[in-house]
C-alpha cells in the first residue's frame, strides 16, 4: 500500500519528487522543462535543441524508415543507427555467398556504399500549434463521427494550403488525444546507403535471449549515408548525387559516462498509452496480452525449428523472426511488470483522486460519468476486441499465404468501384509490391505456422465470432488441402492466377482454397466483429479525449506529457542502475569483459567473433578504454523511452554523442502504459564501443577521420 500512495503522490505533485520521465515536444521546453533540465546537469540552452532560425541538434536527427531514428554524425552525412533498424537493408544485400549479417560490411569508399531503393529518413523543420484551424467548427457537432470526419477534412485542407518549400512535406499529429494539434515541415530524403555493419554476432549479440534484458552487451549499430542532389536538397537516388552536408552534425564523445550523468534522449518514439483508465489496463493483461502472446509462440517455435536446419531458411526468416519476437517477448515482460507494479491498483486509486477533484472542482457534471461509461464499454467492447486481435495476429502478421489473401480480398472488392483499368492497375501495384514477400517465403515454413496458428484462432477465440470454415476441425488435414492446392504458395502461382481479366481473375481465385478460406475470415471480420468494434472504439475515443483534457484541467501541477505519436521528442534523465529484485542491485554500465563472460563458441545467440577475442586478450583498446583500462559496451539511464527511439542519439549535458539508444529493461518494460521511474530504464551502446568497433575490429579508419571526436570534457559545446 505504501507503493501505491507513493506511486499516486509522485503522479499528482511532481515538483517535489525525483525526475518523472515524460516525452516532451521539442518546441515546447522552455517554460515546461528548461529548469528542470538545468537541475539535473544540461548545460545547453534549449534553443541548442531545437531552433528555426538557426541550426540546433534536431537537424542531426531524423526518422529513420518510419519506424527508428538515426542521426548525422558527420558533415558528409554519415548517419548512425541501430543495427536491428538497418536489419532489413542488410539482410537484402546477403546472400549465402555473401552474408553480411553473419560477417558484417564495411564499404571502403563512397562507391562501395549500397544504395536501398525503399529507405528513407525524414528531417523536421518546423513545428506549429495548429489546434484552433483542425478543430474549427467542430464545437457545435454532438454526433462523434461528424466530428472525426470535419477534423480530418480540416487536417486535409490545411495539409494542402500550408506554405512550404517544393521538396517539403506537411505532416499533422495530434497530442493529448485530439485536445491539441501540431503541424510538422518535414524533408525527406530518399537516397540513403549502406555503409558499414558488424557481424550479427556484435550487432545482435545475445539476440532473443538478451532482448529487452539488462545486463547487456550488444553492439546494435549499423552506418548509413545520406546522399543529396547538387543542391543538397532531397533526390531519388541517381549515381551523380553527392554526400548530403547536414546543418548540424553530433561530435561524438569518448570521455564516457559515470554514474548521474545528465543524458537526453532525441528520438521518434511511437505511441504510448499513459493515461488509460484501470479497466484498459485490466484488458490488456486478462484478455490482450495473453491472446498475442500464445499466437506468437507456437508461431515462432515452428520458425526457430525450420530455421536451425537450413541456412537459407535462417537468412530469409531471420528480419521476420526478429520482429515477431521482439513484441512477443515485450508483452510477456509488459504483462509481468503491469502486474509486479500494481498498475490496476495504483490506476484504481488515481481514479478515486480523480473523483475527488473533479467534485470539489464542481465538474461533476462534465466528467462524473466517465469512469462507468469507460467501464462499460470495455467490458462490452473486450470479446470483439480479442476477435480482432486472433484476426490481425494469425490472417495479417504471422500467416504470408493468408495474408496475401488478404491483399487479393481487398482487390476483389476494389473491382466494383474502381472498374477493369483501377483493377488491372492495382493487380499490376500489388504484383510488384509482393515480389520481396515472396523472395523470402518457404512454403513449408508457412503451413507450419499456419497450422498452429490457424488451431487457436478455431478453438481459443471468442466462439459466437468465429467462422464455421475453421472451427472443430482437423487443423493438419487443413493445412494440407490449402498448401497443397493453393495457387498462393508460390510467387509464379501467384501471378499465374492473376492473369487474364478481371472477371476470369476473380473467378479463378474462388477456386483456390488458400483464398477463399482468407475471403471467409476477411469477410467475417468485416461483418462480424470490425462493426461493432469500430463503433464502440469511437466511443472509447471521445471518453478518453475527455478524459485526457480532465486530467490535464483537474491535475494543474502534474505536468502531463502527451503520449508518443510518432513525433519528434525530447526525453531527459540520468546515468543509473536500478534494483530489479529483493537484495539485487544492477550497476549502469556493462564492459566487454561481459561479452567473454556470455560467449558460447559457435552458438547462434552468443558467439564472438576471433578477432574481438583477439583484440580483449590484447586489452587493445586503443584510445576508447576506460580509465581503469576497460573497454565500456552498454549503460542505461533514466530516459523515458519506447519503440522508435531505436537509433536515438544520447546526447550529454553539451550537445555530445554519448550513446545510441537501443532497447529498455526488462523490469521495465510497461513503461508504455505505467511509467515507474524505479525501474524503468533505457539501454544504449557507449560510443566508445561502436568507435572501437569501426576503428579496431573493422579497420575502418577512413570513417573514423570523417567523425569529429571529442576527447576531453572542456571541449563544451557543439554548436556555435
Ligand atoms: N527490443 C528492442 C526494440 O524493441 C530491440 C529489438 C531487436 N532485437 C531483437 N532481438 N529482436 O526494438
Ligand atoms: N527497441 C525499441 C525500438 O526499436 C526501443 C524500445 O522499445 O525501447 O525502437
Amino acid at each position: 500500500m505504501k507503493k501505491l500512495l507513493r506511486a499516486l503522490v509522485l503522479f499528482v505533485s511532481f515538483p517535489i519528487f525525483a525526475q518523472q520521465g515524460g516525452m516532451w515536444v521539442p518546441s515546447l521546453l522552455k517554460g515546461m522543462n528548461e529548469q528542470e533540465m538545468k537541475s539535473l546537469g544540461m548545460k545547453m540552452s534549449v534553443a541548442d535543441i531545437y531552433d528555426v532560425n538557426t541550426s540546433s541538434l534536431k537537424d542531426a536527427v531524423p526518422q529513420f524508415n518510419g519506424g527508428c531514428t538515426a542521426e548525422v554524425i558527420s558533415a558528409k552525412g554519415l548517419l548512425l543507427t541501430n543495427h536491428h533498424c538497418g536489419y532489413g537493408e542488410i539482410q537484402s544485400h546477403s546472400t549465402v555467398e555473401h552474408d553480411y549479417l553473419q560477417d558484417g560490411f564495411w564499404a571502403k569508399s563512397y562507391e562501395e556504399e549500397l544504395p536501398n531503393p525503399d529507405l528513407e529518413v525524414t528531417f523536421i523543420v518546423s513545428i506549429h500549434d495548429v489546434t484552433k484551424d483542425i478543430l474549427k467548427g467542430t464545437e457545435i457537432l454532438t454526433n462523434e463521427a461528424d466530428k472525426k470526419a470535419l477534423v480530418q477534412k480540416n487536417i486535409n485542407d490545411l495539409q494542402k494550403s500550408y506554405q512550404r518549400e517544393a521538396w517539403q512535406s506537411v505532416m499533422i499529429r495530434t497530442f493529448f488525444e485530439g485536445n491539441q494539434y501540431m503541424l510538422f515541415v518535414t524533408e525527406s530524403f530518399e537516397d540513403v546507403r549502406l555503409v558499414g555493419a558488424p557481424p550479427s554476432s556484435i550487432g545482435k549479440f545475445g539476440s532473443d535471449t538478451d532482448n529487452w534484458v539488462w545486463p547487456r552487451h550488444t553492439g546494435d549499430f549499423s552506418l548509413f549515408r545520406i546522399y543529396a542532389d547538387k543542391n543538397n536538397r532531397p533526390a531519388k537516388y541517381s549515381k551523380d548525387n553527392v554526400p548530403y552536408t547536414p546543418k548540424h552534425y553530433f561530435p561524438v564523445s569518448i570521455n564516457g559516462v559515470e554514474q548521474d550523468d545528465f543524458t537526453l534522449v532525441y528520438g521518434y518514439p511511437g505511441s504510448t498509452q499513459e493515461y488509460l483508465p484501470s479497466f484498459a489496463v485490466e484488458q490488456i493483461i486478462n484478455d490482450l496480452n495473453p491472446a498475442k502472446i500464445e499466437i506468437r509462440d507456437k508461431a515462432l517455435k515452428v520458425t526457430d525449428g525450420f530455421m536451425r536446419q537450413d541456412q537459407a531458411i535462417k537468412i530469409q526468416y531471420a528480419s521476420k523472426f526478429a520482429r515477431i519476437a521482439n513484441y512477443w517477448k515485450k508483452w510477456i515482460g509488459e504483462s509481468q511488470g503491469l502486474k509486479k507494479s500494481n498498475a490496476v491498483t495504483v490506476k484504481k486509486s488515481f481514479e478515486q483522486e480523480f473523483l475527488k477533484r473533479a467534485k470539489k472542482e464542481n465538474k461533476m457534471n462534465e466528467y462524473g460519468n466517465l469512469l462507468p461509461q469507460f467501464e462499460k464499454i470495455y467490458k462490452d467492447i473486450t470479446p470483439y476486441a480479442v476477435s480482432r486481435d486472433y484476426f490481425m495476429e494469425v490472417v495479417l502478421r504471422n500467416n504470408e499465404l493468408l495474408s496475401v489473401g488478404f491483399r487479393l480480398f481487398q482487390l476483389e472488392n476494389a473491382y466494383e468501384k474502381v472498374g477493369e483499368q483501377g483493377f488491372n492497375d492495382r493487380k499490376e501495384n500489388l504484383i510488384k509490391g509482393l515480389e520481396s514477400l515472396y523472395k523470402d517465403y518457404n512454403k513449408n515454413v508457412d503451413q507450419g505456422i499456419f497450422e498452429a496458428t490457424i488451431a487457436l484462432y478455431g478453438t481459443k477465440a471468442p466462439q459466437n465470432l468465429t467462422p464455421d470454415a475453421i472451427k472443430n476441425k482437423d487443423y493438419s488435414a487443413l493445412a494440407n488441402t490449402v498448401y497443397s492446392k493453393s495457387a498462393l504458395t508460390s510467387y509464379e502461382g501467384l501471378k499465374k492466377i492473376l492473369n487474364g481479366k478481371a472477371v476470369d481473375v476473380i473467378k479463378n481465385l474462388q477456386k483456390d482454397p488458400g483464398y477463399a478460406l482468407a475471403k471467409e475470415l476477411s469477410n467475417n471480420y468485416f461483418e462480424n466483429i470490425a462493426p461493432s468494434y469500430d463503433k464502440m472504439d469511437l466511443e472509447l475515443d471521445a471518453l478518453q479525449r475527455t478524459y485526457m483534457k480532465a486530467q490535464l484541467e483537474l491535475f494543474p501541477d502534474a505536468r502531463i506529457f502527451p503520449d508518443a505519436n510518432s513525433t519528434l521528442r525530447v526525453t531527459y534523465g540520468k546515468v543509473n542502475g536500478y534494483q530489479p529484485s529483493d537484495a539485487v542491485t544492477y550497476s549502469h554500465v556493462t564492459y566487454l569483459d561481459g561479452v567473454m563472460e556470455k560467449y558460447v563458441p559457435g552458438d547462434y545467440e552468443f558467439d564472438v567473433p576471433k578477432k574481438l577475442i583477439d583484440l580483449y586478450n590484447a586489452k587493445d583498446f586503443g584510445q576508447y578504454a576506460d580509465k581503469n583500462g576497460k573497454l565500456p559496451v552498454n549503460f542505461i539511464a533514466t530516459n523515458h523511452t519506447t519503440g522508435g527511439n531505436s537509433g536515438s542519439p544520447a546526447i550529454d549535458a553539451y550537445g555530445n554523442l554519448i550513446g545510441l539508444n537501443f532497447d529498455r529493461v526488462w523490469e521495465g518494460t510497461m513503461s508504455d502504459i505505467h511509467y515507474d521511474p524505479a525501474i524503468c530504464r533505457n539501454i544504449m551502446v557507449d560510443t566508445r564501443y561502436i568507435l572501437f568497433i569501426i576503428d579496431k575490429y573493422a579497420d575502418a579508419k577512413h570513417l573514423i577521420d570523417e567523425i569529429k571526436i571529442v576527447k576531453s570534457k572542456e571541449n563544451k559545446k557543439s554548436k556555435h
